[in-house]
């Protein structure tokens, strides 16, 4: 059975989560997070779906010791290699979330026959799972989707603000497979970190959509749903686990949480 005070856990290849995790934190306080970066195995964007589904689940049965209530895959990549494989794998004893559903909820509902573009990593973009969702709602929406391979890497580099990245982020958005799009989905949540960039490239003019508060918005629903909501009145404690210690995940971490960071390092085999 799940209780209100068992934490939220959550995972990523590496920063990338944190914008999720932010989210989270933002809009549940008082909820207690458990975050796992797998930077020993990032990226997983190039790597197939039975090794990065291998490594989910490990991190599962990690954050089901940590007795976490949810499981909130906040990585496309895994969340579109693993998502059902983890719902199973899991079953009664957490929740499972994943960050594409909650955006395609808001596409569909939003954006009926426009003209959208979504980069994101190879894994995310050859899997068709945006589309393949949008169909199953059966819309008419105009996905042209970018593989953006170098932008996940540059970011957990800690490489955000520099003329590299300028050069990288203008190369892709000037693909022609994104002309004339009216809104931008970063489908990968490593990209949330470079919105300001993205933003720039399109003078404003393009809407980009990040979907890290639909995520947390749709977590709340879910805590509400199952009454599992965390009533404590104190702040929630968060705990940052990585299976290989980087300077730029704990950089990273102290950006989001400006609270003392307490990283802790957790050895998994393969
Ligand atoms: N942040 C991840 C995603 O949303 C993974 C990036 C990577 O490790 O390649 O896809």
């Amino acid at each position: 059975m799940m209780i209100s005070h068992q934490p939220i856990g959550i995972f990523d290849s590496g920063v990338g989560g944190l914008t999720v995790a932010h989210a989270v934190r933002t809009c549940l306080p008082h909820e207690d997070i458990v975050y796992f970066g797998d930077t020993l195995h990032l990226p997983y964007g190039d790597k197939s779906v039975p090794t990065i589904q291998s490594y989910a689940i490990k991190i599962c049965d990690f954050l089901l010791k940590k007795h976490c209530k949810v499981i909130l895959i906040a990585c496309n990549s895994a969340s579109t290699a693993a998502y059902d494989l983890i719902k199973d794998y899991v079953g009664e004893q957490a929740q499972v979330l994943d960050v594409i559903d909650p955006v395609v909820t808001v596409l569909a509902a939003h954006y009926t026959h426009a003209n959208i573009g979504l980069i994101g990593t190879r894994q995310t973009v050859s899997s068709r799972v945006y589309e393949n969702k949008l169909y199953a709602l059966n819309q008419t929406i105009h996905l042209k989707s970018l593989a953006t391979p170098l932008l996940a890497p540059m970011i957990e580099e800690g490489y955000c603000h520099n003329k590299i990245t300028q050069s990288v982020i203008e190369e892709y958005l000037h693909d022609p497979v994104l002309e004339n799009i009216q809104a931008l989905v970063l489908a990968c949540t490593h990209y949330p970190l470079i919105k300001d960039q993205i933003s720039q490239f399109y003078k404003n003019k393009v809407e980009v959509i990040d979907g890290s508060v639909l995520v947390a918005n749709r977590l709340m629903q879910l805590l509400l749903e199952k009454n599992i909501k965390n009533e404590q009145k104190k702040q929630g404690e968060v705990h940052f686990y990585v299976s290989d210690y980087t300077d730029s995940f704990s950089q990273s971490a102290k950006l989001f949480f400006q609270d003392k960071i307490q990283l802790e390092h957790c050895l998994f085999e393969g």
